[in-house]
């Protein structure tokens, strides 16, 4: 199995990159995260925003699969499921769900939205589709799953999680769920319950055993990982290489290739330290020209220089063997590009992502910029020099180069590096 993940703060490109190679895959499985997640494709100049489902749905010769550390929000998975039903015509023999998955309840979004309300000038930034309240169900053994849709006491199980959540709602002092809300969900996991539900983890082992490729597709990226990114700005789950085996039941001794997205600058939605976040007229620039906001909620990516210690910091938690730049084109026209070598952390230099970066300075480097992009050409030496000292400093091949958001917009490169 194949690994996919993000090596930023998410949003680095990773659906139109499976979507790119799903076609040497024959599966392709989501293992954490839920509709926190904006995963966007380009096909035939129409775009498509995935949530849940995987990156390989438009792909008619995959399998895809939604693994049991997902948290899925049935209504938000069905209106998913309709939208891309005229392009995927058979999405519903080839969708498949983990029964270990839990469900993300309507309450879970009204927790959400309180705790972060709560939090103040402290919030998270969460995307408020009930991410954290979920999987803190999930550890504290109280959530419901997939599975628990064909149990008779479903109904039991539901009420039940609903009047702890209206306790908890109550010490906010926040409204409960309208009838309306309510029926809403119930509806929805019936329909859910229509679809392919399987025990992922077998049906994994048997594809490993028929010779099928697997592509495991991660969410967010690895600084927005629990425990490794930068915490408490982070999301619920482990959105590292590691959480491919725990989210999908895969053993380590399974994985190959792990394949690190990130673009040729940083952003970041929501809040946190960001140490090369540009304030000026050039992170304005960069946010214009790469149409840098929220896939999942519309709001304005903040956008900074490329960060290097933070991707080798990415490259090392993740064992990732080969890099995609993603973006390239968005800087093209920039007499000068600026490169995060290092940080400042109260008067001492380091390369490392240390415990806190909250007051870490960046160390910047100038490289020439580089000009239009184009699939017919090489590519300019300006954006191979460029390309070079990010391989230099973190010792992984840069494999592919994308310099659009559609498919042929996509580069493979040979590199000098072999792989890691
Ligand atoms: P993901 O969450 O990692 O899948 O990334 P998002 O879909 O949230 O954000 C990436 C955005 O960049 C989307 O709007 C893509 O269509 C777009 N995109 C992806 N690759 C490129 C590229 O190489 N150049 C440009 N200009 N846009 C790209
Ligand atoms: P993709 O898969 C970018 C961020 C939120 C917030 C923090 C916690 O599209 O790359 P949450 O709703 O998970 O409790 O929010 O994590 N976040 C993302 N940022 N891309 C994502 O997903 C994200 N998913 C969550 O903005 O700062
Ligand atoms: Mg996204």
């Amino acid at each position: 199995m194949d690994v996919l993940l993000g090596a930023q703060w998410g949003d680095e490109g990773k659906g139109k990159v499976v979507d790119v190679i799903a076609a040497d895959y024959q599966v392709i499985a989501r293992f954490q995260g839920g509709p926190n997640a904006g995963h966007t494709l380009w096909i035939d100049g129409r775009k498509h925003v995935l949530h849940t489902i995987p990156s390989g749905v438009f792909r008619p010769e995959t399998t895809n699969l939604v693994g049991n550390g997902v948290v899925i929000d049935p209504i938000i998975f069905l209106k998913e499921f309709e939208a891309i039903r005229d392009l995927a015509p058979d999405i519903h023999d080839r969708l498949l769900i983990s029964r270990r998955a839990h469900l993300i309840l309507p309450t879970h979004r009204l927790l959400d939205a309180a705790s972060e309300a709560e939090k103040g000038d402290e919030r998270i930034g969460s995307t408020l589709k009930g991410i954290g309240p979920t999987y803190m169900d999930k550890t504290g053994r109280n959530g419901l799953r997939v599975g628990d849709l064909e149990r008779s006491d479903l109904m039991d199980r539901f009420r039940s999680l609903v009047k702890k959540h209206y306790r908890l709602l109550g010490l906010y002092g926040t409204q409960e769920l309208t009838k309306e809300a309510e029926q809403e969900w119930l509806e929805a996991v019936r329909k859910l319950r229509e679809l392919k539900l399987v025990d992922s983890e077998h049906v994994l082992e048997n594809a490993f055993r028929a010779g099928r490729r697997v592509l495991a597709e991660g969410a967010q990226g690895t600084l927005l990982d629990i425990d490794f990114g930068t915490y408490p700005y982070v999301t619920s789950s482990n959105t590292v290489c590691a959480g491919a085996c725990t989210g999908l039941g895969v053993p380590p001794t399974r994985i190959g290739r792990v394949i690190g997205i990130f673009k040729a600058y940083s952003t970041r939605v929501g809040s946190g330290p960001f140490p090369t976040e540009l304030h000026d007229e050039v992170g304005e620039r960069i946010r214009r020209s790469g149409n840098e906001f929220g896939s999942t909620t519309g709001r304005p990516r903040r956008c900074g220089w490329l960060d290097l210690p933070a991707l080798r910091y990415a490259v090392m938690i993740n064992g990732i063997t080969e890099l995609a730049l993603m973006k390239s084109d968005v800087l093209s026209g920039l007499g000068q590009v600026g490169l995060c070598t290092a940080y400042e952390i109260g008067g001492q230099r380091t390369d490392h992502v240390p415990f806190d970066i909250s007051d870490a300075h960046p160390v910047l480097e100038e490289l020439p910029g580089w000009g239009e992009l184009s699939t017919s050409g090489p590519l300019p030496d300006a954006l191979e020099r460029y390309i070079h000292r990010i391989e230099e400093t973190v010792q992984v091949p840069v494999r592919i180069v994308s310099i659009g958001p559609e498919r042929d917009q996509t580069l493979e490169r040979s590199s000098a590096l072999k792989e890691a």
